[in-house]
């Protein structure tokens, strides 16, 4: 019995002025019970107004489950601490998408054909040259993820599930190829081909900084490290990116677009761009003795300043993601013999916030990008790759909700009504009269 179901709560009865309407209660397998408020609109004439979907759920999901007041994440049913700590990214990423984990054999016959669907069309990569070579490299992967429809036709016929499984495939196999490209394409290094001997991280490090002049040295603490990364980043219930991935794939829209438009979701440093935000936040502090300003300011309503990677839409607690990076931060600067003075500013703004009667009294807690950036910065990552790298780890969830969405029999087009509050109807004024 879930947790919900223990609320006994069926049904619920809403007064609607001289009316009372019964509304029915779904059960999710985990957390809070739901109203179905679809009869709302015929039985009474009003609809709900919810800005940002803080209360609303947006459709069923067996993917992930987040209980924000407990810090819990888990992917399929499995807890993330479990996950990060046996899994790697290649197998979480077939546990999304596919529900269980793999047998090895299952495992084997995935990573082969991720493996080889790795490769870009070259006509693909002239895209590239379209932009200036300072163009920020999430505007190149949108741009570029997007035109892979232009490429694989195949995989346009969303009635069949073979195709919209091969579109999963090629996102997920694509995605570092085309991070990489974006990244060689920026500091004018050529783009390099995917290496099929490589695993899939140890390829991407591969492409993004191995340079033809001389063999690329891989690092395992490095690769571990990013490994770790995209899994921490591979999903995340409805969170904004996805919730557009689904709101674009039910218009019919193909999943090369779909997922496109979750890029650029990502991108808004209020969600995955705050990795990035972060570093920039913390350079711009600079010291730890700056940091009691940071958080004045941070606090200050009429400051629009915000401490990037704290809060979060649904943590109420620490974001578990953000301890287990917390704890890789300092063993990874460790093992690389980092010594990075912006550390040391992350963690007495830690210190401060969480000590801090605004912070704790909002529920204000480091989230999954506070850290990240100093890992990403230790890995020789640069700070405009940050929400590519989010977006290549991002990846694995979006084409698992894409996948589920397109075999829900519930699935619909997504089309939110609204509160109107512009002019009663007029008549049209000629110029001359206005
Ligand atoms: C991600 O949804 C997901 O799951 C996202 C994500 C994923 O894996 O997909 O987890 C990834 O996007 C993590 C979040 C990364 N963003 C940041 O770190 C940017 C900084 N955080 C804030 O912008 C904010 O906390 C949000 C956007 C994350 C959450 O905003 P909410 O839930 O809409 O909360 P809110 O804006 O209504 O804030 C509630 C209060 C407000 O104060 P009051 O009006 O009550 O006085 O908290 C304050 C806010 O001003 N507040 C902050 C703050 N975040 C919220 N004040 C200072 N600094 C902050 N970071």
């Amino acid at each position: 019995m879930s947790d919900s179901n223990k609320s006994g709560l069926s049904e619920v009865t809403l007064a609607a002025g001289d009316k009372n309407v019964v509304l029915p209660v779904q059960h999710p397998t985990l957390g809070a019970p739901c109203i179905d408020i679809a009869r709302l609109p015929k039985e009474t004439g009003c609809f709900t107004y919810d800005p940002g979907f803080t209360a609303t759920a947006s459709c069923k999901s067996a993917i992930t489950y987040i209980d924000g007041d407990a810090g819990v994440l888990l992917y399929r049913g499995y807890p993330i601490e479990q996950l990060a700590e046996k899994s790697s990214f290649l197998e979480v990423a077939y546990l999304l998408m596919n529900g269980e984990l793999p047998t090895p054999a299952e495992f084997s016959a995935f990573e082969h054909e991720v493996t080889h669907h790795t490769m870009m069309h070259e006509r693909l990569k002239n895209f590239f040259q379209g932009f200036q070579y300072d163009a920020h490299p999430m505007a190149m992967l949108a741009g570029t993820t997007a035109s892979l429809s232009a490429f694989y036709h195949d995989t346009l016929d969303l009635e069949d599930p073979e195709q919209r499984r091969l579109a999963a495939i090629r996102l997920l196999a694509k995605m570092p190829t085309l991070a990489a490209a974006a990244y060689r394409y920026s500091i004018g290094w050529p783009i390099r081909f995917p290496r099929n001997n490589l695993d899939y991280v140890n390829r991407f490090l591969h492409m993004m900084f191995e340079v033809p002049s001389e063999p690329l040295e891989m690092n395992p603490v490095v690769a571990k490290a990013l490994d770790l990364l995209f899994i921490l980043h591979a999903d995340h219930e409805q969170n904004a990116s996805t919730s557009t991935v689904r709101l674009v794939g039910s218009t019919g829209a193909n999943p090369y677009a779909s997922v496109a438009a979750g890029i650029t979701a990502l991108w808004g440093p209020a969600h995955g761009g705050a990795n990035e935000a972060v570093l920039k936040m913390l350079a711009e502090i600079g010291t730890p003795d700056k940091v009691d300003a940071a958080v004045a300011r941070a606090k200050d309503k009429n400051d629009s300043f915000r401490l990037m990677g704290f809060g979060h839409r649904v943590y109420k607690n620490f974001d578990p993601r953000a301890k287990i990076i917390r704890e890789m931060t300092h063993k990874v600067l460790g093992e690389l013999g980092v010594n990075d003075p912006l550390l040391d500013v992350a963690l007495k703004l830690e210190e401060a916030a969480l000590k801090d009667d605004y912070f704790v009294q909002r529920k204000l807690y480091p989230n999954v990008d506070f850290y990240s950036g100093i890992i990403y910065k230790a890995l020789k990552i640069p700070t405009e790759m940050f929400t590519v790298m989010f977006a290549i780890g991002r990846t694995a969830g979006w084409v698992a909700h894409w996948l589920e969405q397109q075999e829900d029999p519930e699935n619909k087009i997504g089309r939110p009504r609204q509160i109107y509050t512009g002019s009663a109807s007029r008549d049209y004024v000629d110029a001359d009269k206005r």
